[in-house]
């Protein structure tokens, strides 16, 4: 495949820099609204194909990114383990187990057969625009399951990582097994590219980073390279101070936030970046955005091996009109 966001991965000459947003098909756009009305709630959603296939074109046709991420979300495979996952309007995800590891089940990867389908439909529909397919990772996946959804302090799960170490490693084994099929899936279906988000990883110290979480992931990308020929994206936060840690990953891209100062880090590596626009630029004024958006792309000290990206994803309550003008920013910055 030869999109400009492929080629700007593999480090060949591009005219402009590729841009795909996190979490860029969501509540900020009407249309998407239109098609979340039509189900009864937000999983409903992500299981019906036609739907989920619809959405994840939308930032194609509206935005004008140079890649696919497939509508879904990253607690879907936690369903088949046995974990009860909803969506309280306003409130986020709650999850409810039974607390005992010993009793979840083994994953059944054909228990998300409709995450793979979406990827076949979106590759057939539009073959020629980079699908990208995604998981969380191990411990921001972990951290749903032990504080029950979203945390501010994540104390539930740092306690347990701390308390029960056995248990949790028993946790982090299961799921990085889970992931490592799940995302094995989503690849063979055809998925060009393949994010894994670690956004918890921010309520992290470094050597507990070190520790509890780096040795799964690791894990994970180096079974996912072995196995697949195809780019791999490692986003985590509070990204500078694990930077190096994650360099010696098996990873193509690193995704990074907005503690990380891009240009002296692209200097040092020869890994290609991701990002890292701190997303609530997006509730600045216009002439504000745009020149934050230009003041970034200038210290980008090379000509390809970079995709734009934000730190962290869009916001419901973001405008559209600025983040299509983000886009379009980035898009009119040529490199000719
Ligand atoms: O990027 C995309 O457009 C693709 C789809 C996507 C969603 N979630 C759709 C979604 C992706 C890649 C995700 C990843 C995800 N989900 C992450 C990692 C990225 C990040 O933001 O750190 C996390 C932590 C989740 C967990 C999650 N899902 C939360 C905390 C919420 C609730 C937040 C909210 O806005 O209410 C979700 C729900 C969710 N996932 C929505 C969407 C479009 C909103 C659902 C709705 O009400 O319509």
């Amino acid at each position: 495949m030869d999109s400009l966001l492929l080629r700007a991965i593999r480090k060949e000459p591009v005219e402009r820099f590729p841009v795909w947003l996190m979490r860029q098909a969501g509540r900020y756009m009407k249309e998407y609204l239109h098609f979340r009305n039509q189900e009864r709630d937000f999983l409903s959603l992500c299981k019906n194909v036609d739907l989920a296939v619809e959405i994840s074109k939308l930032p194609i046709k509206l935005l004008g990114v140079d890649a696919i991420i497939i509508f879904s979300d990253i607690l879907v495979p936690l369903e088949p383990l046995g974990v009860k996952v909803e969506f309280v309007e306003n409130e986020g995800p709650k999850l409810s187990w039974h607390r005992d590891i010993g009793k979840l089940k083994g994953y059944d990867p054909q228990a998300n057969a409709y995450v793979y389908e979406i990827i076949t439909r979106l590759k057939r529909e539009l073959p020629d625009v980079p699908v990208i397919g995604f998981c969380g990772a191990p411990f921001t996946l972990l951290s749903y399951m032990i504080e029950g959804g979203s945390s501010r302090d994540f104390r539930k799960t740092k306690t347990f990582m701390w308390e029960k170490e056995y248990d949790f490693h028993r946790l982090m084994t299961l799921l990085t097994e889970t992931l490592i099929s799940y995302a094995d899936r989503q690849l063979s279906a055809g998925a060009d590219l393949f994010q894994v988000f670690d956004s918890w990883t921010s309520a992290l110290s470094r050597s507990d980073y070190e520790i509890y979480v780096l040795p799964y992931v690791e894990e994970l990308f180096d079974k996912l390279s072995s196995k697949h020929d195809k780019p791999l994206i490692y986003f985590f936060r509070n990204s500078s101070a694990f930077m190096d840690l994650a360099e010696d990953l098996k990873v193509d891209v690193l995704s990074v936030d907005w503690t990380v100062d891009l240009s002296s880090e692209m200097l040092k590596s020869d890994k290609v970046f991701q990002g890292n626009l701190e997303p609530t630029v997006l509730y600045a004024r216009e002439d504000v955005l745009k020149e934050k958006v230009l003041q970034l792309l200038r210290t980008i000290p090379r000509r390809t091996g970079y995709i734009f990206n934000l730190g962290h994803g869009i916001a419901p309550d973001m405008d559209f009109r600025k983040v299509k003008l983000l886009v379009d920013t980035v898009k009119s910055f040529s490199l000719e």
